[in-house]
């Protein structure tokens, strides 16, 4: 019954042939470096699911937010897990990045045909940094705020266009609810819509070009 009812679905969504293009690929010699991109998928995954949970429960206003934070570290079940796992996800996500990075890089993979794979990864990596940034502000205790301070004031020193950054980065002049708002609506909204675009774009690229082979030195 299940393998009919999988035919039926084949028969309509050709998922057959989807599943053994993503997943019965063939690929060339390759060594454990090349599972680094797939392991910042998994933090990717890991990130969502528990940033899901975590908005379950956090407030995004000044008087509130430190206060859910804490009520969700001591209080709600296992409140302390998925928020310690969101806490050290978000640094394994930016270190796994870098390396993923570092592997094409050492290894030549963003050479010919896969130029526009790179170009997507830089993308995602701005999108990883700018998740950090966002994320730091939302327990808005003194270590967030001052942090923010100067992450923000960093943007304000850009020429010409520096004070108007500032000002909408910050939802103003300071840092206010405007801002933590702000960044919230980024961190959970704006930064996942696009990092699903980025990623459905790089994993499609490579799918389609296939992995590149270790360089040997001959070639
Ligand atoms: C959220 C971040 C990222 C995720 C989830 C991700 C995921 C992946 C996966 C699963 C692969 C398959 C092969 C492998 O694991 O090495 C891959 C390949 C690739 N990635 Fe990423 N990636 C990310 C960021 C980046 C960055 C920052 C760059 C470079 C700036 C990059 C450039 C590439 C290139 C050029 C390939 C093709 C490698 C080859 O064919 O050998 N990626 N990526």
């Amino acid at each position: 019954m299940p393998i009919q009812f999988g035919n039926w679905l084949d028969e309509r969504f050709g998922w057959r042939q989807v599943r053994q293009a993503i997943f019965l690929r063939k690929i060339p010699k390759i060594n454990w470096l090349y599972t680094l991109g797939s392991a910042t998928l998994f933090t990717v995954l890991l990130q969502f699911l528990t940033g899901v949970m975590l908005t379950l429960y956090y407030v995004p206003t000044p008087d509130h937010a430190y206060d859910s934070v804490q009520y969700i570290t001591n209080q709600v079940l296992a409140g302390w897990l998925i928020r310690g796992l969101h806490h050290w996800g978000a640094s394994a996500m930016v270190v796994l990045t870098v390396l993923h990075m570092l592997r094409v890089i050492v290894f030549g993979a963003y050479k010919f045909p896969r130029e526009a794979t790179w170009f997507s990864g830089v993308a995602l990596l701005l999108v990883v940094v700018a998740f950090g940034f966002t994320g730091y502000l939302l327990p808005w205790d003194q270590k967030a705020y001052w942090a923010t301070a100067v992450g923000t004031r960093i943007v304000g020193v850009a020429p010409v266009v520096g004070d108007w950054m500032l000002r909408v980065v910050r939802g103003g002049e300071e840092i206010t609810a405007l801002t933590l708002a702000r960044f919230f609506g980024v961190h959970v909204w704006v930064l996942p819509a696009t990092l699903l675009l980025l990623l459905l774009v790089h994993v499609y690229l490579v799918i389609r070009l296939g992995i590149s082979a270790v360089p040997r030195k001959e070639e």
